[in-house]
């Protein structure tokens, strides 16, 4: 067994943290008051190589492997996931899927320039009434001669608004439920395609939020991604890889906790000595650390099942949910260290807190990570 990254995995690791520290801390309060997003960050990712990072040199990436990746989505959520968000949003579930399931034509036309990190993706699932429900899709997409006509709506679209290709989910045999959802690549300024409203969040408010909305939206056959119907699983593999990435999220949430909790701990004095040297605080640190560390090893072997081709996806939906579980449990008791100061927005720990809560729901809420795995051990 192997418990430590590669040379080249060190070597991104130690690249991207330079990053997150010096280019992507400094603004990060001021985006999360004003609720900005930046696409900057993410254009200076793509210069990095990252949002390429486990694509091949052919397809405008840089050759790395599935673990750099994940490594990469750590170091910056350790930072500011809301940036970490977008990124992953688009790599994990816009250009993944293309790398994946599209034709030779695809690749070139829109995995290439997402891989450099010239245009960013978005990936449009979610309806109003089709969440965890993912197969209650309202969206619909007729045929008509060398084109689909789309209509219909998604919202809590990450990246919606800033992206310029988009994955979308819409029924083209309504008949056959999950068996008649098809995958479609649009890209921003089709004609009858634009975004309506912007969600005001609780966390991760550093990153964009649209909904999409789609009017008679032609769209040419050949933006098709897979075959008619086969929609569905496009989705499910997807979201399948998307949640290693929200795993790491919460690995780099809940690492930023400890480390704020750790310091906090060693600073603060009271009755004359600094608090972590009372039990009650060196035992809940204990205890963070321990959790962290657990989820780390699942979500790092679920990225190496991944990049060794083997199954993933019970492995994926255990990492995402023991991850953000133990994120909200370790920012929360950073919050609870910190005292009152914990509860102030001049300290980091709140933001934190509110941003864990995210990783407990989005890319599956993890009552969909138990279904999914209770699904693979009862099979
Ligand atoms: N891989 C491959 N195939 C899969 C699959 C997977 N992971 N999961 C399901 N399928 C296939 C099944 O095998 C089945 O096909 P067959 O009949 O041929 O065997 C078919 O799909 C239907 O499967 P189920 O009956 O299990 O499907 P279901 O409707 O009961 O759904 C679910 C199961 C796990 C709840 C699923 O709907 C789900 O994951 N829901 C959550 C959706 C979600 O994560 N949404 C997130 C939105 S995106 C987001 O959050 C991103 C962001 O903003 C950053």
């Amino acid at each position: 067994m192997q418990f430590e990254f590669n040379e080249q995995q060190k070597m991104i690791q130690k690249m991207v943290r330079e990053f997150a520290e010096k280019e992507i801390a400094p603004g990060v309060m001021e985006r999360e008051d004003k609720e900005e997003f930046s696409r900057a960050l993410l254009d200076k990712a793509g210069e990095l190589g990252l949002t390429g990072i486990c694509f091949p040199e052919s397809y405008g990436g840089s050759d790395g492997d599935y673990i750099s990746y994940i490594i990469a989505n750590e170091e910056i959520a350790r930072v500011d996931d809301g940036v970490q968000t977008g990124y992953a949003a688009s790599v994990s579930l816009c250009a993944m899927p293309i790398y994946n399931y599209g034709t030779e034509e695809q690749k070139q036309k829109f995995l290439v320039p997402l891989a450099e990190g010239s245009k960013l993706g978005a990936f449009g699932l979610t309806e109003p009434n089709a969440g965890t429900d993912a197969a209650a899709q309202q969206t619909v997409a007729v045929l008509n001669g060398d084109h689909y006509v789309l209509n219909g709506s998604k919202i809590f679209i990450t990246n919606g608004g800033a992206a310029e290709i988009y994955l979308v989910f819409a029924m083209t045999d309504k008949a056959k439920g999950v068996k008649g959802i098809t995958a479609f690549i649009l890209e921003k300024g089709m004609p009858g395609f634009t975004f309506g409203k912007k969600e005001h969040k609780m966390g991760i408010r550093s990153s964009q939020t649209q909904e999409l909305i789609f009017q008679d939206v032609k769209v040419p056959v050949e933006n098709r991604l897979g075959q008619e119907s086969a929609g569905f699983k496009i989705a499910m593999t997807t979201l399948d890889g998307g949640r290693i990435g929200v795993a790491a999220q919460a690995l780099g949430i809940a690492q930023a906790a400890l480390e704020h909790a750790i310091k906090y701990s060693q600073e603060r004095v009271q009755f004359g000595k600094p608090i972590a040297s009372n039990q009650a605080i060196a035992f809940l640190l204990a205890d963070m650390a321990t959790q962290l560390d657990a989820a780390r090893l699942l979500t790092y072997r679920a990225a190496y099942l991944k990049q060794k081709g083997q199954p993933f996806a019970k492995e994926a939906a255990m990492a995402k949910m023991y991850a953000s579980d133990a994120a909200m449990k370790i920012t929360t008791d950073a919050v609870q260290i910190f005292g009152g100061y914990g509860f102030s927005r001049e300290y980091p720990v709140e933001r934190l807190m509110r941003n864990a809560k995210i990783t407990q729901i989005y890319e599956g809420t993890n009552q969909v990570q138990r279904m999914v795995i209770a699904g693979a051990i009862l099979r």
